[in-house]
């Protein structure tokens, strides 16, 4: 699935929150997109259940562009329904979310950061 455009509106976003909040050279900072562990291929979330969302935090690089974190929901490579975490920190590897009460279906996770790695996709479920 292709998230291109939305990672450049995001990374625009993002690079001109940088800009405005630090004069630190952006050379020294690295982009960081850990790769989500939890939901996998095969997992079910009921509608209303809480998990835990769960990523490798084992290799960050020394300096993050961006450590502040969202997840979104993605069908059919979009955004769906609420934003179901925001304002965490990327170094964390997890994130507590309800599952929303959206159309039962196969879906993606993106966890946005500097910019955005999708999950496998799961099943949400009644
Ligand atoms: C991280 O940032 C510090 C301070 O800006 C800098 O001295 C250091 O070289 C940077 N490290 C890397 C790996 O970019
Ligand atoms: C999420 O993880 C935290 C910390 O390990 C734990 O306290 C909490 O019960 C977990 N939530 C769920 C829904 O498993
Ligand atoms: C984001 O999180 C920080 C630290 O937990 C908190 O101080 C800040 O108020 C939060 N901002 C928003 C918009 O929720």
């Amino acid at each position: 699935m292709n998230f291109t455009i939305l990672f450049n509106v995001f990374a625009l976003f993002f690079a001109t929150l940088f800009a405005l909040g630090s004069a630190a050279p952006l050379q020294a900072r690295d982009v960081y997109v850990p790769p989500i562990t939890y939901p996998h291929a095969g997992t079910v979330w009921k509608i209303g259940n809480h998990h835990n969302v769960t990523w490798d935090v084992s290799n960050p690089p020394q300096n993050i562009t961006n450590s502040i974190g969202f997840i979104e929901l993605v069908t059919n490579g979009r955004i769906t329904g609420p934003t179901l975490a925001s304002n965490f920190s990327i170094l964390l590897g997890r994130i507590e979310v309800q599952v929303p009460d959206v159309k039962p279906g196969p879906y993606q996770l993106v966890l946005f950061g500097d910019s955005g790695n999708d999950s496998p996709i799961f099943h949400i479920t009644k």
